[in-house]
């Protein structure tokens, strides 16, 4: 695997593949890699020929600088993770290859980014978008690989690739889960061990509400009573749980499929967002 840092060293490896008519895969993340993460590189070495992984933490998707100043580096444990999966390229460009002087372009898919997190997170997924439009056109890729924990995100991403016309892919994975049900994040590292130990009480709530719901019990109720089973299980607010279409992400007040219940809920000074499909 070669580690890549400048946009000209990324473009002469990617201009050498597509003069060899091979296919690209692209893995954007933020580095702290976990399961979830090795689980899209496996779907990427199984769809395209070559598989660029990127490591950028993203300025502009952090609403306050101490939660970036926070966010984990771990550049060398990382490269080793990736080590057994005979990733081609580890591009992990300099903030300069990312957001040069006078940069001034923000990409911003309106409609999608209203609610859930975007309404917790003001200015979260232009950063995102922004970010991962560059990503997509810095590698040449033809597939992208994205969890579907981060449904609103998928989406998002999903809706730029179509509205601007870049020819690529937009692949969603399932949410990779410990055995007791809870999703995995590069978060959960922060939990204390009795927070970590009430944390799949998020998912099983998502089950059980989905499950009723699915029986036809009324979504208001459902939720007001999956809110008080997160509480009850030892979480300390629930910023967010709401029945939403999986497509255009519109607000439900009755089942509609596919739809999604989407849930974002703190614990431990932790945030930590999942979902199901109903
Ligand atoms: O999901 C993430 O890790 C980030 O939001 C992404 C897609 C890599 C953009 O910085």
């Amino acid at each position: 695997m070669k580690i890549i840092r400048t946009r000209a060293d990324l473009r002469a490896a990617t201009a050498a593949w597509r003069q060899a008519g091979e296919s690209i895969g692209v893995v954007p993340t933020m580095g702290a890699l976990h399961e979830g993460h090795l689980s899209l590189v496996t779907a990427a070495k199984s769809t395209a020929d070559r598989v660029i992984v990127t490591l950028f933490v993203n300025p502009r998707q952090f609403n306050n600088a101490a939660d970036l100043a926070a966010y984990p580096r771990t550049e060398t444990s990382d490269a080793e993770k990736l080590g057994p999966f005979a990733v081609d390229v580890l591009y992990i460009p300099d903030p300069d290859q990312m957001y040069p002087k006078g940069f001034a372009t923000t990409v911003s898919v309106g409609g999608l980014d209203q609610g859930l997190c975007g309404a917790h997170r003001p200015g979260h997924f232009d950063g995102v978008a922004t970010v991962v439009t560059k990503l997509f056109i810095q590698t040449d890729a033809d597939a992208a690989f994205f969890g579907e924990k981060d449904f609103q995100q998928l989406q998002i991403v999903r809706t730029l690739a179509r509205d601007l016309d870049l020819h690529i892919r937009v692949i969603g994975c399932p949410t990779v889960r410990e055995a007791d049900g809870f999703a995995l994040s590069s978060r959960n590292v922060r939990l204390g061990s009795k927070a970590r130990a009430d944390a799949p009480g998020l998912y099983r709530a998502l089950q059980a509400a989905a499950a009723r719901i699915n029986a036809g019990d009324p979504v208001a109720d459902v939720i007001g009573a999956a809110r008080a089973a997160i509480l009850a299980a030892g979480y300390t607010e629930v910023e967010y749980l709401e029945l939403r279409s999986e497509d255009g992400l519109e607000p439900l007040t009755a089942p509609r499929t596919p739809a999604r219940l989407l849930v974002a809920a703190w614990i431990d000074g932790v945030r930590l967002i999942d979902n199901i499909r109903l």
